[in-house]
């Protein structure tokens, strides 16, 4: 389908029930507790028993780390491979627990030939057949989705438009397609935009949070059925976490009728002291002050972990201690002993 005729078409019929949806939606998650989650790593879940009983232990909601990233999914044009994510869905239905989807549009974990899309018609149809196929077969059972991850660019002091094989086809219109055909594939589904960065206080934050609202008006402006900002929150613990700056952001997100969630908490460790108990206790002040600033304002309609036990995490890849300690970025320690941050998790979760 032609990008015009799919603006009119599903543009129209999308939004009525995206705005049904959105607040059915809102109503019932004022009723209820925040579900906490965690990102799950598919080797263990599939090998390692105390790390299935930690999931069934703390979690109501599961997402794969990987799985239903395209390069999973997708090795060749006409395959989709879901052995991963069914193996999760069944994981956590058995157990009754949910799952969310991440993630439909990326540029990272992207196949090679899926790298060389061309042109607005090709890339335009790739893209929709792939979200209503990947949607359209979890309808009903995968109740939030990560439809966008990751818009915003990172190189430098302005914040724009993040290149990808997706907005160099399409430009900042993939964000409308993306939105618009998992609306299509799922009317009840939450749809997610998601993205890193928006926390701390530096200037760089600051500038993050202030391209994340430009494009939420942008989008809003459009009628995409955008229905909530994912924070990754991959927190750096060196940063402080900006509490009066990003309850405002909340604030103005939630005034675009939005809802808020943390989809991929995390305390990047690298930088703090290698003290255990020193460190344990940052990383769970960090997370603590991102949670109270959303609470002050809103309840997240979900808090969700990139991972449970810093037995399996992807911090030292990227963020390896200089001097040798082992990384420490999340809630349950690589014995499963429940951590500072956890505490602190259940407490605000509890309090809200
Ligand atoms: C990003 C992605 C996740 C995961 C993390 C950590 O935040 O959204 O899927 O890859 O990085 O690696």
């Amino acid at each position: 389908m032609r990008r015009r005729d799919f603006v009119t078409a599903a543009g129209a019929a999308g939004l009525a029930l995206w705005t049904r949806g959105l607040f059915e939606g809102a109503a019932a998650a004022s009723h209820s507790a925040i579900p906490f989650g965690a990102a799950v790593s598919d080797g263990p879940l599939q090998t390692d028993a105390a790390y299935q009983k930690a999931l069934i232990e703390h979690c109501q909601l599961l997402v794969g780390e990987g799985g239903l990233k395209w390069a999973d999914l997708r090795p060749s044009p006409s395959q989709y491979v879901y052995d991963q994510p069914d193996r999760l869905i069944a994981f956590a239905e058995a157990n009754g627990m949910k799952m969310r989807g991440h993630t439909l549009a990326w540029y990272a974990a992207m196949p090679d030939w899926a790298l060389q899309l061309k042109g607005e018609t090709e890339t335009s149809r790739e893209l929709m057949t792939h979200i209503e196929t990947v949607v359209g077969r979890y309808k009903g059972r995968i109740p939030s989705w990560d439809v966008v991850n990751e818009a915003l660019s990172d190189d430098g002091p302005r914040v724009g438009l993040r290149d990808s094989v997706w907005s160099a086809n399409l430009g900042e219109y993939y964000i409308d397609l993306a939105f618009h055909t998992a609306r299509a594939a799922d009317p009840a589904a939450q749809l997610v935009i998601n993205d890193y960065g928006l926390e701390a206080a530096t200037a760089k934050s600051s500038a993050r949070r202030r391209a994340m609202l430009d494009l939420l008006r942008r989008l809003r402006d459009r009628d995409v059925p955008v229905q909530a900002l994912g924070f990754q929150a991959h927190l750096p613990g060196n940063e402080e976490i900006d509490k009066d700056e990003v309850s405002r952001f909340v604030s103005d997100v939630k005034d675009m009728g939005l809802d808020v969630l943390v989809t991929e908490l995390d305390v990047i460790d690298d930088q703090l002291p290698a003290d255990i108990k020193e460190r344990d206790a940052i990383a769970a002040k960090r997370v603590g002050a991102l949670l109270g600033a959303i609470l002050d304002v809103t309840r997240p309609t979900a808090v969700v972990t990139w991972g449970i036990t810093d037995r399996y995490t992807w911090v030292p890849i990227w963020y390896k201690r200089a001097d040798g300690h082992a990384n420490r970025p999340l809630p349950l320690d690589e014995d499963y002993r429940e951590k500072p941050m956890m505490r602190t998790i259940k407490q605000a979760i509890a309090g809200a």
